[in-house]
């Protein structure tokens, strides 16, 4: 087969050159040149879909076999929870993560479970046989049905999976492999994109399950064309700090579950051990009794996870007043703080303000608004909080609290690891027939606070 022409392509105004330019002569915008692959030569070489089931024709819904078992456990529970109970038959799921977080890992473990069921393959492109198997043997994975493939021509890997089929495909990844007619390097925009367009076609017409591992790109986005997750089905992202064993597993999309879920690994030695009481985790070095720490609740998908938020409020010493938050949104802190200084009388004007969750937690639920009020006001008055309480609430700009979803769950949690207070927006309370906690409604800010210190 010969090597397909590609050029490159404005994707601002469609200016066409053999060459890439940083600045494009046409529309003037830069850096918009992508490599394209001359259409004619890819359709031809593009097998056809038969995600139908080889008819090529419209189908009454009715008449769509119910697939029995169309969901299959992994094993790896957070993993499984996070893909929405299972991994979907002909799906495929991209898992991205900065380098060395545990991508290969987290893979191979998981398809030594599912060659549990029959034979599974795993194919490298970055390491060799014997690397891999070191790693292999490192986690203790022994699957005598696992197989694998050092592998980056993606025809070649294409034509082993049709030979062997597999009950699961592995492909690490995907910015390491390369359709020889397309003739561009490996990792190029056309190469990936290709390359993925095949491997779709070829889970959705066998029904294999198959898992992509995607670089990151410096901004933390998977590396090559945004179309590619749009292609596949579900894209999960691997996450984790510098210097902290903690992994967490999200889901970025998913067309077949919640992407709210996220399920929490730790890494050590022999490999990445699921976290199963992560909120244990997240307060294990909590600083009992010291002021500007404050416990709320997050909820995930259906899982509730305490975390220690921490606030430290000083002088400024020079300039500008600094606001840094490291994981809650910096505009909702600077929200919060003005709030403080209009209807509770705070002065926080002449202090810098350092908000951090502790453990690279994220927090993205308004309920955790009434627990960075409560961290500011605590280290700013130098007030330590009861341990054993936990504040939950919206604020709102009139300096109301307002009510919470899902508060069972949460307070069932906190109860588990030993907290005894809740204090709570009455809206919630009011729903609540029971609790495991003392509760202790509040309306407003200044009410909350009151109850606080
Ligand atoms: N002997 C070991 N003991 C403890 N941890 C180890 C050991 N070997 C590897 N690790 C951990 O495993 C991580 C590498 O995992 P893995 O190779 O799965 O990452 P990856 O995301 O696939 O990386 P890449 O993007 O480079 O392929 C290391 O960063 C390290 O934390
Ligand atoms: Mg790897």
């Amino acid at each position: 087969m010969g090597k397909a022409k590609t050029y490159f392509c404005c994707q601002a105004c469609g200016y066409q050159a053999a060459k890439w330019l940083g600045k494009c002569p046409e529309c003037g915008a830069w850096n918009s040149l992508v490599e394209e692959v001359d259409a004619k030569a890819v359709a031809e070489a593009r097998p056809a879909w038969g995600a139908s089931g080889g008819q090529a024709r419209p189908v009454p819904l009715s008449e769509v076999g119910a697939e029995t078992e169309a969901r299959r456990p992994t094993g790896i529970r957070e993993l499984d929870r996070v893909l929405g109970g299972g991994v979907v038959a002909g799906s495929v799921v991209l898992l991205g993560g900065d380098p060395g977080i545990g991508k290969s890992t987290l893979l191979l473990s998981a398809l030594e479970r599912l060659s549990r069921h029959g034979p599974a393959l795993y194919v490298s492109g970055e390491e060799s046989l014997r690397q891999t198997k070191m790693r292999a043997d490192r986690l203790s994975v022994h699957s005598p049905e696992l197989h694998l493939y050092a592998e980056t021509d993606a025809e070649k890997i294409l034509g082993a999976a049709e030979s062997m089929k597999p009950g699961a495909l592995v492909v690490d990844s995907i910015q390491t492999m390369f359709l020889p007619e397309l003739g561009s390097a490996p990792g190029s925009i056309s190469q990936v994109r290709e390359v993925a367009g095949r491997l779709m076609a070829y889970a959705k017409r066998t029904g294999v399950p198959t898992f992509i591992v995607g670089h990151v790109t410096k901004d933390g986005s998977i590396a090559g064309p945004r179309v590619l997750e749009h292609m596949v089905d579900t894209v999960l992202y691997f996450e984790g700090e510098r210097g902290h064993p903690f992994r967490i597993l999200r889901a970025h999309k998913n067309r077949f579950g919640s992407t709210n879920e996220i399920g929490v690994f730790e890494m050590k030695g022999q490999g990445l051990m699921e976290v199963e009481d992560p909120s244990a985790l997240f307060l294990a070095e909590r600083p009992v009794g010291k002021s500007g720490s404050v416990v709320t609740s997050t909820m995930n998908g259906t899982r509730p996870l305490l975390v220690e938020v921490q606030a430290l409020v000083a002088p400024t010493g020079y300039g500008t007043a600094r606001r840094t938050a490291i994981g809650v949104d910096g505009n909702r802190v600077a929200l919060l703080a003005a709030v403080l200084e209009k209807k509770e009388d705070v002065q926080l004007v002449g202090c810098d303000i350092f908000v951090n969750v502790a453990g690279g937690m994220q927090l993205t639920e308004p309920a955790a608004d009434l627990a960075v009020c409560a961290a500011l006001v605590s280290s700013l008055q130098n007030k330590p909080l009861d341990a054993q309480t936990m504040i939950l609430g919206e604020v709102g700009l009139a300096g109301e609290v307002r009510a919470v979803g899902s508060p069972e769950p949460r307070l069932v949690e906190a109860a588990k690891m030993g907290f005894k207070r809740a204090i709570l927006p009455k809206g919630t309370a009011r729903r609540l027939e029971q609790s495991p906690l003392t509760l202790v409604p509040v309306e407003t800010l200044s009410e909350a606070l009151q109850a606080m210190f």
